[in-house]
């Protein structure tokens, strides 16, 4: 091997030991590359997950170009992807992307990953890329849309905190203004998300809550947030920056109506969070999941207030939890 060669072996190699350091506690989940499992639909073709590729000079990948959706998989139904694809395709008119395969066509590639995969309960993510094109951002030299679709699994937050409820930190780093980018958008720049959920890596902590320029809480970084107060649930208007997120429809609609419960969008101060009865996160990766408290720091290190939020997990949020739970491991998983 030439020293060259040697040097840029070093470098992957020295490169992938500091990754490695930086897994999450959870690490041992993680799936060497080497694995063929699952079959991943790339362009047309199914590969295994070592030969699942797209070019470098994917758009998506070169800029963020792009648009993904992720999806749950609950007793072999598809959960709620009529609301999925409504905004998987409407995300790719906003971003001016033209998806190269119809609906139709989008959910039996969905379908096929499950079954080729065997997995009844799981995760999908759909990804559509601007494609490869040339290294200009140009989206006039990407001629052909790449599209992605893995089914696989996803833990994003310790089991025990679905019983407990979880410590939450509230972000110093605003949420992209809607006249830049709308959050409604779940295009493939989350650049934003990721370094205000680094804020709370650094205190040890796995999610943030981001408000926007306004002081108003907007969601986490991959999940929408309610609180409840006085019996009622509040959560932010869309218009405050955030996404629209098929989980929180799926509380605010079919659960609330199924329980009883009223819930209102309304403009939030941090302070009507602080001084909520209960607060929870709402995602497809998340599902349902208490806020037991949060925390604010002061961007050097400190933490400067630290506000419980009820004890633990709430009543009310234990009940839309529990409801949630019985309706998609039970027969009827909606699909719509
Ligand atoms: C920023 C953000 N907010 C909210 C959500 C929750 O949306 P959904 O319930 O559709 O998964 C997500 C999910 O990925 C997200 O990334």
């Amino acid at each position: 091997m030439s020293s060259k060669a040697a040097v840029a072996t070093k470098a992957v190699h020295t490169h992938a030991a500091s990754a490695a350091q930086q897994q999450p506690a959870h690490a041992s989940v993680w799936p060497p590359l080497t694995e063929e499992f699952p079959y991943i639909y790339v362009n047309g073709q199914m590969l295994p997950k070592n030969k699942a590729m797209v070019s470098v000079y994917d758009h998506g990948l070169l800029y963020g170009d792009g648009i993904f959706e992720g999806i749950r998989i609950y007793n072999g139904k598809i959960f709620k992807l009529k609301q999925h694809m409504d905004r998987l395709y409407r995300c790719a008119d906003q971003i001016r992307l033209k998806i190269p395969v119809d609906r139709d066509e989008m959910i039996a590639i969905q379908r096929e990953c499950i079954t080729r995969n065997n997995i009844p309960d799981g995760y999908i993510r759909l990804v559509v890329t601007r494609g490869y094109g040339g290294l200009g951002l140009d989206p006039r030299r990407c001629p052909t849309p790449a599209v992605i679709c893995i089914a696989d699994q996803i833990r994003l937050y310790a089991p025990e905190f679905y019983e407990t409820g979880m410590r939450v930190i509230v972000a110093n780093r605003p949420k992209t203004p809607v006249a830049c980018l709308d959050p409604r958008i779940k295009s493939l720049n989350y650049l934003n998300n990721i370094l205000a959920k680094c804020e709370a890596i650094d205190f040890g902590c796995d999610e943030v809550i981001m408000l926007n320029l306004d002081g108003f809480v907007t969601e986490g970084s991959g999940d929408n947030i309610f609180m409840v107060k006085g019996g009622t649930l509040y959560t932010p208007p869309s218009e405050d920056g955030i996404l629209e997120g098929v989980t929180r429809e799926f509380v605010k609609k079919d659960l609330c109506s199924a329980l009883g419960l009223t819930c209102i969008e309304k403009h939030l101060r941090l302070d009507d969070l602080l001084t909520a009865d209960e607060a929870f996160l709402t995602g497809t990766a998340a599902e349902l999941i208490a806020v037991s408290q949060i925390d604010q720091h002061d961007g050097k290190g400190t933490i400067t207030k630290a506000t419980k939020i009820g004890h633990g997990e709430g009543p009310i949020t234990k009940k839309l939890r529990m409801k949630f739970r019985e309706i998609v491991t039970g027969p009827n998983v909606p699909e719509a």
